[in-house]
């Protein structure tokens, strides 16, 4: 293990030395405020510092080492150039409160991210604010509320209706929005039950929110008629776009009927995400709904008056502020670059590319003796399960705790929730067909090993530091604090 720097602290030792102060600072500083003792800080030198933080990345998992096969998450490949742009002093170096005639460059930026993705999805208007994935959905679920509001049907329109391949955070958005949230079984085939549907459907339905493609990789083949039935009961239509990544250049999901959706950044659109960081996610709606979209917005001036990007601050049916300014700029930044290097031809082709690699995974894993869970092509990724009865009681915990002695991240385990020992993998179209044979190797070493020697697989992982966790108490018992010894 890595020593911590407390440990590697020497007294005396020192990166930098500051000069010392022309003023005592406790003549400024009230006595009670003052310290009675130094800081405990670690004393080391600026070679300690730099060999300890490189030894530290080092020792980390990250996308640019190895493969991440996570599904649900698109851990995909992040181009350095969009990183370069966005740290680029003219945008990193404004302030959010400068006046909008000194952030042009900016506003323009973020301007072009939003007429992109109204292009790609064919959506009316945007909100780029949104901290993430589930805070649009919130976002969408109060636009809808506000739009009820105003047509005087709010006290009826209760309901949101979500099928259980949606993303957990769906139902999750709908209850925090105050919505009754009704939920519908998929048919066999892990598709939207239409029969189901119409049963619960009626006047008192605000919404029928759908995941597309949903939870199993599989895309809603009914959705065409899902809308339509919605649109007959007064419905909107809202479109889990957090998995974008399989639709790009291919299908508008405002063709599809749906009225609001949202994408996340930090998977389509190449924003690094993951330890919990900042994300981005962004909601973006037909026209009939663009008047309830939060503040603050981006409005173009006409040409006649300059044709600037200014900032609307207020709309009297605005459901209001969500988050400070526009929302987590360095990320819109990225995104927007990723955007203008990709163009037209680059998104169709990421999420063909990201769609071909996920069906030869799937190819490559059923042949390995892991049943996917549909017979169908999938779209961006691959849901597959086991049964632990063929596997000498291994389950798929195991085999990805094994896989990290392969030197794989583990995949998506137990989710979606609706099959039985899942185990999901999104490759994403940034990763090679030889990657993808050599997690596939790996899987089929470790079924072999399930025949031969069970327990070896239910004892990983073997190769790490740290060898098989109790998840459940670091869970309900975390230790945070570390103790020199
Ligand atoms: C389909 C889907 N919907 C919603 C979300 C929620 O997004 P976030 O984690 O940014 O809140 C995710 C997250 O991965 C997702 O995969």
């Amino acid at each position: 293990m890595l020593p911590t720097l407390f440990e590697l602290s020497r007294s005396g030792k020192r990166a930098v030395k500051f000069p010392k102060a022309a003023m005592h600072s406790s003549a400024k500083i009230p006595a009670k405020l003052l310290r009675r003792q130094n800081p405990s800080l670690p004393e080391l030198t600026e070679l300690d510092v730099v060999r300890h933080f490189t030894l530290a990345s080092q020792m980390n998992y990250s996308v640019d080492t190895q493969f991440y096969p996570l599904g649900s998450c698109t851990m995909k490949y992040n181009p350095k150039a969009n990183f370069h742009w966005a740290l680029h002093p003219a945008f990193a170096g404004a302030h959010p409160l400068w006046p909008s005639w000194a952030v042009q460059g900016t506003l323009e930026s973020l301007a072009g991210l939003e007429e992109g993705l109204a292009a790609i999805t064919g959506m009316d208007a945007v909100t780029l604010a949104p901290a993430a994935g589930a805070h649009a959905e919130l976002v969408g679920i109060l636009v809808a509320g506000a739009f009820y509001q105003d047509k005087g049907q709010a006290a009826k329109r209760r309901k949101i209706i979500i099928p259980d391949s949606a993303h957990g955070t769906n139902p999750a958005s709908a209850a925090l929005g105050g919505f009754e949230v009704v939920t519908i079984k998929s048919t066999a085939r892990g598709r939207i039950d239409v029969l189901q549907l119409k049963k619960v459907l009626d006047d008192t339905t605000a919404m029928v929110m759908i995941t597309v493609p949903n939870t199993l990789g599989l895309f809603e083949d009914d959705v065409l008629e899902v809308s339509r039935l919605a649109h007959n009961a007064g419905a909107q239509m809202y479109m889990d776009g957090a998995n974008m990544n399989a639709l790009m250049g291919i299908v508008k999901p405002a063709s599809l009927g749906f009225d609001m959706m949202h994408i996340n950044l930090h998977k389509t659109f190449s924003v690094p995400h993951g330890g919990g960081g900042p994300g981005a996610g962004v909601l973006l709606v037909r026209r009939h709904l663009e008047e309830y979209l939060p503040v603050p917005r981006l409005i173009r001036r006409p040409a006649n008056q300059n044709g600037e990007l200014s900032i609307l601050d207020a709309h009297p049916k605005s459901i209001g502020r969500i988050r400070a300014f526009h929302g987590s700029t360095g990320n819109l930044l990225w995104a927007a670059s990723y955007l203008a290097l990709l163009g037209r031809d680059g998104v169709f082709q990421a999420s063909r590319d990201a769609i071909v690699n996920a069906n030869y995974l799937r190819r490559l894993l059923q042949d390995a003796g892991l049943t996917p869970y549909s017979d169908e092509p999938c779209m961006h990724e691959a849901v597959f399960t086991i049964d632990p009865k063929k596997l000498n009681g291994v389950r798929t915990l195991d085999i990805a705790k094994r896989l990290l002695d392969f030197g794989f991240y583990a995949p998506t385990v137990y989710f979606p929730l609706i099959v039985p020992e899942a185990m999901m993998v999104e490759p994403t179209e940034t990763e090679s067909p030889e990657t993808l044979e050599q997690f596939a190797n790996a899987v089929k070493t470790i079924l072999s090993e399930a025949a031969s020697d069970p327990q070896k697989v239910k004892d990983a992982p073997h190769a790490l530091p740290v060898r098989r966790l109790d998840d459940v108490l670091a869970a309900r018992n975390p230790v945070v604090t570390y103790q020199v010894s």
